[in-house]
């Protein structure tokens, strides 16, 4: 290297000599998409893949990247300062990205996409391309499988996270209901929405199957498959496990909220409801309605009903 330069400082003006040099060290240094893929293969392409893309941006391959959003280019090369894909991660736009944060990513891997976009977006080179690898959607576990958090997260990650979280899409999340992780899920918002063991008695189910009004996701459709309503209720009805495959616990005195017709005297959906000594029916309450129940958890799961709307 010292002969190197030595023998370029002979041939070279000093100042050609230094703009070379510092070319020379950033390409040596500057990240090449092997290096950003991966960052952005577990952080991003959850959501940003598919035809149901966000915005249209698909971050799982490097054409993709560069074709960017339905609003354009989202990397300049050359230029990470202006290019809408830093901003995201450093929240100087908003919603921040991910999506799902926080956790946001670190300092050094966002330093690290931004000196790729600095470099002016090198490629991976054959060899590299042959060791990434292929994203692929994850694929839901078939009919009958034992069934736990880590199966079902994909999906409230990918199409309820962005709103329900703080600083979502629509700011506080709604009902204070907040879906990034078990604690949050079973924990609930102002009432709990998952009931273990009992599918029909959690208005999180309900609301995906349009039980519930307004259905979810709000922003559908695409509404989620039947495959994906089938997997959350069955994960509902093996006990709501955990990732280590612990079942919930009951969340015995909880509020709920439920909504759905009135099939009986008195069941909601043909789910039997148990009405509590001093519940309150508002009169014109009749099978066939659209109606608003509200209750406590009892320690069997039930619910023991103190109120029913019409809707
Ligand atoms: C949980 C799903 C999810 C994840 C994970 C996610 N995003 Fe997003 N992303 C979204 C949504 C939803 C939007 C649209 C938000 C809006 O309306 O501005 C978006 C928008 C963007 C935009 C704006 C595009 C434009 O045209 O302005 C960029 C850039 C972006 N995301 C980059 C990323 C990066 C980089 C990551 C990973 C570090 C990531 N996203 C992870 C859901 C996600
Ligand atoms: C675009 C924003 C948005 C998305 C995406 C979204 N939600 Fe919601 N969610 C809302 C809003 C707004 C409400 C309140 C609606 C109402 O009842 O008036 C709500 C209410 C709910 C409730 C009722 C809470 C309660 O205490 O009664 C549940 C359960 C729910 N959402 C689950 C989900 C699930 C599961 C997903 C993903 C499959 C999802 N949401 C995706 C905006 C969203």
């Amino acid at each position: 290297m010292n002969n190197h330069r030595m023998k370029l400082s002979a041939l070279t003006p000093p100042l050609l000599l230094a703009g070379s040099l510092l070319l020379a060290t950033q390409v040596q240094a500057a990240a090449g998409y092997a290096d950003v893929a991966p960052i952005l293969n577990k952080n991003c392409v959850l959501c940003h893949t598919g035809d149901a893309a966000p915005l249209g941006l698909r971050l799982d391959s490097y054409e993709a990247i560069r074709k960017g959003s339905i609003n354009g280019a989202v990397v300049i090369a050359g230029d990470s300062r202006n290019s809408k894909l830093i901003g995201r991660l450093q929240g100087t736009i908003q919603p921040r990205m991910p999506m799902t944060g926080p956790p946001f990513l670190s300092d050094a891997d966002t330093a690290l996409i931004a000196s790729w976009i600095d470099a002016g977006l090198q490629p991976a080179t054959a060899s590299e391309m042959a060791t990434l690898p292929v994203m692929k959607k994850p694929v839901l576990p078939a009919p009958g499988a034992t069934l736990s958090y880590s199966d079902v997260a994909p999906i409230f990650m990918q199409r309820c996270v962005k709103c329900h979280k703080d600083n979502g899409l629509l700011g506080a999340p709604p009902e204070g209901l907040r879906l990034q992780n078990y604690a949050q899920l079973i924990r609930g918002g102002e009432r709990v929405v998952v009931i273990p063991g009992i599918p029909a008695s959690s208005e999180l189910m309900r609301r995906i199957t349009g039980q519930s009004r307004p259905a979810m996701p709000f922003d559908g459709p695409p509404f989620l498959s039947d495959d994906e309503i089938r997997v959350i209720g069955d994960w509902i009805k093996q006990g709501a496990r955990d990732s280590d495959g612990q079942p919930a616990p009951i969340p015995v005195g909880a509020p709920v909220r439920l909504q759905g017709r009135l099939t009986g005297l008195w069941a909601l959906d043909g789910l039997p409801l148990e009405l509590a000594n001093d519940v309150r029916i508002k009169k014109r309450v009749s099978v066939g309605d659209m109606v608003r129940i509200r209750g406590q958890v009892m320690p069997n799961g039930r619910i023991s009903v103190t109120r029913i709307e019409s809707r």
